[in-house]
């Protein structure tokens, strides 16, 4: 799976293991940043990077790491077509794929320790969407939040 990664401050140790993580187990990572720990960066550059590459199809999966998640899921969010949620449980990981078609997953590296994160991130990249009828339903009306929304 093609799989973009961003990360600020807060998470760019921890992106940098995810990355070494997800690359060994077969997957095309791109690494989006940062590429150094700068104390003064900001998360919205790296969430409009890895929300930018799902949205214009280059990556099918992203997953961005910032000090709680939060701020990057925030962020992320306000590009259209991307559903990005926080996730530090392996059940909402693969339930908000499966269920909701979330394609950006939001880890806090001052949340969630790497073992932890690397199982979690498994379970995010192995889940598909159900296209169940009423997820679709839901979905479409999330859509449709979307263009309403000026
Ligand atoms: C940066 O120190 C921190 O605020 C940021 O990484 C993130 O946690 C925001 O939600």
């Amino acid at each position: 799976m093609k799989i973009a990664l961003g990360a600020d401050h807060g998470g760019v140790n921890l992106k940098d293991r995810l990355v070494e993580f997800l690359a060994s187990k077969g997957h095309e990572v791109a690494d989006l940043g940062a590429y150094s720990l700068e104390p003064e960066d900001d998360y919205p550059d790296f969430a409009a990077r890895v929300a930018g590459a799902v949205q214009n199809g280059q990556a099918e999966r992203g997953i961005l790491i910032c000090g709680s998640g939060v701020g990057a899921s925030v962020a992320a969010n306000k590009v259209k077509g991307v559903r990005a949620a926080v996730c530090h449980d392996c059940f909402s990981a693969h339930q908000g794929v499966e269920d909701d078609d979330m394609n950006v997953l939001c880890l806090g590296a001052r949340v969630i320790g790497e073992e932890a994160a690397k199982e979690v991130v498994e379970r995010f990249v192995g889940a598909r969407f159900s296209g169940a009828a009423r997820h679709l339903r839901r979905l479409n009306k999330v859509r449709q939040m979307e263009k309403d929304s000026r």
